[in-house]
């Protein structure tokens, strides 16, 4: 069973926003998948690095679309993803040291992203749908 079944209530209705959260629900679920099926450490750790990797180009990808956001909204949004990024970072560490588990870290993203698409994404894609309505 995957870990995160897309659904409607997770859509921000701005295309390219939402096909980039499609992808990283499925490696999200992979991920589950590889902890699941007890595939090793370095199985997972690649898993994990690919699901930071494509968070980081999702990111910029976003950040790009905020030039046609209020700065104030714009700098907001940005700080959530800077400290997402800083926080991934200190729990790969913890991971590597054993510290936590990779389903400590694997909980952690979920909530994180599916409160962070629901919220912040979903503000932000319904402020570029206004931008693009004609006054
Ligand atoms: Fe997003
Ligand atoms: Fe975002």
């Amino acid at each position: 069973m995957p870990l995160i079944e897309w659904n409607a209530s997770m859509a921000t209705g701005h295309m390219e926003i939402d096909a980039q959260h499609t992808v990283l629900v499925a490696i999200l679920n992979r991920l589950h998948d590889s902890i699941q099926a007890g595939e090793g450490e370095a199985t997972t750790a690649l898993v994990l690095r690919e699901l930071i990797e494509y968070t980081r180009y999702h990111f910029r990808s976003e950040e790009s679309l905020m030039v046609h956001v209020p700065s104030e909204v714009a700098q907001a949004h940005k700080g959530n993803h800077a400290r997402l990024i800083q926080q991934v970072r200190e729990f790969e560490a913890q991971c590597e040291r054993g510290e936590i588990s990779p389903q400590e870290l694997l909980d952690f993203l979920k909530d994180w992203l599916l409160l962070h698409i629901t919220g912040t994404d979903k503000q932000l894609a319904s402020s570029l749908s206004r931008e693009r309505q004609p006054a």
